[in-house]
């Protein structure tokens, strides 16, 4: 059976983006997989993040997993934390990655512009360590977002890279996955760009927002004065907008407002009235399902322990691998 591995970082809470990016995937893959899903809290300390609020935010997305419809008795659940092999095929695979195709990626020259003040070694080598998630389970598929498609291509090189060097076939090539064979990039609300958990007030729309502060959200976000002449481009805040229509509405209503926009009679005021109204309807069950898992913090360690359980045991046989092929283990035989 292939094997499935993704994570998503403890950074907050989660917005559409990370559902239609990543989380959607999971819960088909789930029932015909080999899958892991995991909290990825190693690669959120990057940025210092407060002890107190870091652990609550592991705990927030654990609920959140299991709120979307991650089944912990159908996939692996787990906090990254909890694995320790996963450091140790990090320090192994340090060797296998380089300065310059390390400072070259996009995601670490994008940190470095937001962060100068706090250019750390964590941020460089986050590739690596997303590459240890990943080859620690030897995992053949990986859905993601589009923005992770430049740090699944350097997990390829470092595996390609080991098994070279070492003369062996030991880790698979994993590739980015989407069930619509493309990678999802869900827009923000602010016309700048992806929904991010960090992209400021505004920008994401979170599976635990009230209904009143996901209409207030899109009411907000940014239009311009409509089209003057029919069947025009769209301008990106536009597009952004009827991307997500095309994420939670019908195809028909889709259709609707894009026959409105073509012969210029939209209005983006009622556009964006049904887009509220179709997004509330999509979070509102997941956003009450959020609220029981949350406070039940016996529930959640019983999963994470469970998780980490089985998440060792494929982790240490792959381990126990590397170290064979790596000289490591037959020093004192
Ligand atoms: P964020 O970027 O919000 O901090 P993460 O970096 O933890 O979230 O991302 C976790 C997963 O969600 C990744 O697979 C990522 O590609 C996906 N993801 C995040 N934002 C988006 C988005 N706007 N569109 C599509 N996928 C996204
Ligand atoms: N780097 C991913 C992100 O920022 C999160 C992540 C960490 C991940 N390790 C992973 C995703 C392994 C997939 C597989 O979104």
């Amino acid at each position: 059976m292939e094997r499935v591995l993704s994570g998503i970082r403890s950074t907050g809470q989660l917005h559409l983006g990370n559902y239609f990016g990543a989380v959607k995937n999971f819960i088909e893959l789930q029932n015909t997989h080999e899958c892991y899903f995991f909290v990825a809290n190693l690669h959120a300390l990057t940025t210092h993040p407060d002890p107190k609020q870091l652990a609550k935010s592991v705990k927030t997305v654990l609920a959140e997993y299991i709120a979307c419809g991650i089944d912990p008795n159908k996939a692996t659940l787990f906090v990254q934390s909890d694995v320790p092999e996963i450091s140790e095929l990090y320090t192994l695979l340090n060797s296998m990655a380089y300065k310059g195709e390390l400072e070259k990626c996009t995601s670490f020259k994008e940190k470095i512009k937001k962060h100068h003040e706090n250019i750390n070694a964590g941020l460089l080598t986050y590739p690596v360590l997303m590459a240890a998630d990943i080859l620690i389970h030897r995992a053949h598929k990986v859905p993601v977002g589009k923005d992770q498609e430049q740090h699944l291509e350097m997990t390829r090189n470092f595996a390609v890279r080991f098994n070279h060097r070492y003369g062996v076939d030991f880790f698979p090539e994993p590739q980015a996955f989407d069930f619509s064979g493309k990678l999802v990039k869900v827009p923000g609300l602010d016309g700048s760009g992806k929904m991010g958990k960090s992209e400021g007030a505004g920008n994401a729309i979170f599976l635990s927002d009230d209904d009143e502060t996901i209409r207030d959200k899109v009411k907000a976000a940014k239009t311009n004065s409509g089209p003057t002449e029919p069947n025009s481009i769209k301008s990106i805040e536009i597009e952004n907008l009827f991307t997500l229509m095309k994420l939670v509405s019908t195809p028909d209503v889709v259709k609707f407002y894009d026959d409105k926009y073509n012969d210029c009679t939209i209005r983006y005021g009622d556009l964006k009235k049904q887009l509220g109204e179709d997004i509330i309807k999509f979070v509102q069950p997941i956003r009450e399902k959020i609220v029981d898992f949350e406070n039940n913090d016996a529930l959640l360690a019983e999963i994470a322990q469970h998780g980490a359980e089985k998440a060792r045991k494929s982790a240490k046989a792959t381990l126990d691998g590397v170290r064979e092929i790596m000289g490591l283990t037959s020093i004192w035989q």
